[in-house]
């Protein structure tokens, strides 16, 4: 399997897909729908969802019967991507290779589009999560899991730890919250809902669970890393953001040597979590050491 091509079909589905549930740009009122559009189809690898329909295929179950749930937690990455960037918080120009939403639409409506994002990924899973085997009772569950992993106990706890650690000399407990919560928290339900709404077992969905929060760690340790030391136009965002907020990241806390092992033994243990599966999870495999070898 290739796995960037595999990449590129899954985000070609979802990008189909989310085309037609997003609102028409003129939709009235006009400004907030072009707002969201210009954040969702800015770019971006489409992770999320990838671990959605790779969640469904390791039980067995049909990934395009899940793409509605794929497009909500895309949805709702890009809220965070759009909040995380304004100048109450990271302050960032630029996200997936152009200006942030903020610089274009004002801070006001860059909030609001956020916000409308969030909302707008929950009408999703309310409205068409049920596909395949799922019941309404699997739709419920996975609508609750994906609010806690959003919130206070999930990306937003994240969040809140990322903002006040700024600047502090923080310990391994801590930067090891932020990173599981802040960026893990969202893979795991990612990969989660899709397992759920194909009708997983409780046992392979606590390996898939294993492997998504390993496998969350190493990619925002080399998210902390692409921006100690990626390329701009690569990565789509600036660098040297961290070191400007005087972020707690890896590569700062324990030196960028310690930060690629660190993020090498998270693809370990995720690789580790998916022994009990066959070639159903090939991708999530390959997915593993392409989170850490990426330059984008
Ligand atoms: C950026 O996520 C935010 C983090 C959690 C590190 P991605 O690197 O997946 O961003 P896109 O979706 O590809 O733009
Ligand atoms: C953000 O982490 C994680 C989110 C929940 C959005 P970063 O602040 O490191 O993400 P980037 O580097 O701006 O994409
Ligand atoms: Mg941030
Ligand atoms: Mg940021
Ligand atoms: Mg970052």
């Amino acid at each position: 399997m290739d796995l960037k091509e595999e990449l590129k079909k899954k985000a070609l589905l979802v990008e189909n897909a989310l085309e037609g549930y997003l609102p028409l740009p003129d939709t009235y009122p006009a400004v907030i729908h072009q707002a969201v559009r210009y954040s969702v189809f800015a770019g971006g690898k489409r992770l999320r969802p990838a671990l959605v329909m790779a969640g469904a295929e390791a039980v067995g179950g049909d990934p395009q019967k899940v793409l509605p749930a794929a497009c909500a937690l895309e949805l709702l990455h890009t809220y965070s991507l759009v909040h995380d960037d304004l100048p109450a918080m990271d302050n960032d120009d630029y996200r997936r290779g152009k200006p942030t939403s903020h610089k274009v639409f004002g801070e006001a409506v860059a909030v609001l589009a956020g916000d409308a994002l969030l909302t707008l990924s929950f009408q999703l899973l309310a409205e068409n999560a049920a596909g395949g085997s799922a019941g309404p009772e699997d739709v419920l569950r996975v609508i609750g899991e994906v609010a806690v992993a959003a919130g206070t106990f999930g990306m937003i706890g994240g969040q809140v730890v990322d903002i006040f650690s700024a600047g502090r000399a923080v310990d391994a407990d801590t930067i090891k919250y932020i990173h599981s919560h802040k960026t893990a928290s969202i893979c795991r339900v990612a990969v989660r809902a899709g397992a759920i709404l194909a009708g997983a077992k409780e046992a392979p969905l606590a390996a898939l669970t294993d492997y998504a929060g390993h496998l969350g760690l190493a990619f925002q340790i080399k998210d902390d890393l692409l921006d100690f030391e990626g390329e701009a136009e690569k990565i789509g965002k600036p660098v040297g953001s961290d070191l400007r907020n005087k972020k707690a990241t890896y590569p700062l806390v324990f030196g960028v040597e310690e930060a690629r092992a660190e993020a090498g033994r998270a693809a370990d243990r995720a690789l580790a979590a998916l022994e009990c599966f066959g070639s159903e999870v090939e991708f999530l495999r390959r997915l593993a050491y392409f989170v850490i070898d990426r330059e984008s």
